[in-house]
C-alpha cells in the first residue's frame, strides 16, 4: 500500500509546552487511520499541522508525495477537515453552509448544489436543508459540521472527534458513511475518545500521549502488546467423583488452550487471543458434568490497551 500521509519527526512547541514531540507515522492510501490519546495528547495539534492550519517547529509532513510547506496550496485542495470545534455559520441554513464550504474548493452551479445535497444526505440531514444551526440540536450541528468537510469529495478526510454528542443511531450512520467514503477512494484520519468506534472502523491505530507515539498497529496487534491470552473463569461445583487430572488433560489437548487451572469452585482457562469461541470447552465441561454457575470472560479490547499503555481512560 502506498503511503498517502507521512509524518516524520514532527515537533510542535507552544511556548514552553511541547504539544507534539518527535512524532512519526504513515497513513496508507485508502486506509482509515485512528489517532487516539488522552486529552492534551497532541492529536488536534498534529491534525492542524497536517491540514496546514497550524505551523510546526521541526520535522516533515508529506501528503500524496508533496511536502506541506512547499505545496500547501495543492494539498489544501485534497483535504477535507471536520474540526473538533463546530465551525459553521449561524446565519446560513444547512444547505447554504455546505455550499459555502464546498464553493471554497471551486465547486459551482448545479455541481455545487448536487454535492451539498449529497453530503447532507450522507449525514442524514436531507430533511433539514433550510434549518439554521441555531435551530439545530448539538448532534445535528455535528452532522452539519461533517457535511461541510466532505462535500467537495476530498481525497484525504481528517475528522477530529466528529461524533461527540451525536446519538447512537446517527453515530452508526456516520461510521457507516466513513466506510463508504473510503470505499469511494478516500483516505481517512479519525480521532475519537470512543474506543469502540475506532475499533470498529480503523484499519490501523496510533496511540499518542504527551505528543509522542506510544504504540501503533492494527487493533489485534495492539491487543497482543498487552497480553497473550483471553481468560475465561467458570464458576462451578465439582462433583465428588470429579477427575481433575483427566479434565485438565482433555482441556489442554485443544490447540488454542494455553493453560487451565482448577481452584476451589472455579476453572480458569486461558486461550489464544484469536480464540473467542468457548463452545468446544463448554461441551467438555458438560461431559465432565460440571454445572456452569457463571462464566466471566476477559477478552482484551482497545479500551484495555489504551488504559494499560497510557494509564488513563480519559484525562
Ligand atoms: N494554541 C495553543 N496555545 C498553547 N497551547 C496549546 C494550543 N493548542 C494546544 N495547546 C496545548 O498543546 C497540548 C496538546 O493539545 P491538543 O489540543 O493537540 O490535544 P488533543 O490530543 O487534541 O486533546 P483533546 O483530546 O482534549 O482534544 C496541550 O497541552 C494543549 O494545552
Ligand atoms: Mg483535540
Amino acid at each position: 500500500m502506498k503511503n498517502y500521509v507521512s509524518v516524520k519527526n514532527l515537533v510542535k512547541h507552544y511556548g514552553d509546552v511541547c504539544a507534539v514531540d518527535n512524532l512519526s507515522f504513515h497513513v496508507g492510501e485508502g486506509e482509515i487511520f485512528g489517532l487516539i490519546g488522552p486529552n492534551g495528547a497532541g492529536k488536534s495539534t498534529t491534525i492542524n499541522i497536517i491540514t496546514t492550519l497550524d505551523s510546526y517547529t521541526k520535522g516533515t509532513v508529506e501528503i500524496a508525495g508533496m511536502n506541506i510547506e512547499s505545496h500547501a496550496a495543492e494539498i489544501k485542495k485534497l483535504i477535507g477537515v471536520v474540526p473538533q470545534e463546530i465551525a459553521v455559520y449561524p446565519h446560513l441554513n444547512a444547505l447554504e453552509n455546505v455550499k459555502f464550504f464546498a464553493s471554497l474548493y471551486g465547486l459551482k452551479g448545479a455541481e455545487l448544489d448536487r454535492a451539498a445535497r449529497e453530503a447532507l444526505a450522507f449525514v442524514g440531514l436531507s430533511e433539514k436543508l433550510k434549518m439554521k444551526p441555531k435551530q439545530m440540536s448539538g448532534g445535528m450541528k455535528r452532522r452539519l459540521n461533517i457535511a461541510c468537510g466532505i462535500a467537495h469529495d476530498p481525497k484525504l478526510i481528517i475528522m477530529d472527534e466528529p461524533t461527540v454528542g451525536v446519538d447512537a443511531q446517527s453515530r452508526d450512520h456516520i461510521l457507516h458513511s466513513i466506510q463508504v467514503l473510503r470505499e469511494r477512494g478516500a483516505t481517512v484520519i479519525y480521532t475519537s475518545h470512543y474506543m469502540n468506534e475506532v475499533e470498529q472502523i480503523c484499519d490501523r491505530i496510533a496511540i499518542v500521549d504527551h505528543g509522542q507515539m506510544v504504540a501503533e498497529g492494527t487493533c489485534a496487534e495492539l491487543v497482543s502488546m498487552i497480553t497473550e491470552f483471553n481468560t475465561f473463569t467458570l464458576k462451578t461445583r465439582f462433583p465428588a467423583n470429579f477427575d481433575e487430572k483427566a479434565f485438565i488433560k482433555e482441556v489442554s489437548a485443544y490447540p488454542a488452550i494455553h493453560g487451565v487451572t482448577v481452584h476451589e469452585d472455579c476453572v480458569k482457562i486461558e486461550t489464544a487471543l484469536e480464540c473467542s469461541d468457548f463452545s468446544d470447552i463448554l461441551e467438555l465441561i458438560r461431559k465432565f458434568r460440571l454445572p456452569v454457575i457463571s462464566v466471566v470472560s476477559e477478552i482484551p479490547d482497545l479500551d484495555s490497551v489504551f488504559l494499560t499503555l497510557t494509564g488513563h481512560e480519559i484525562r
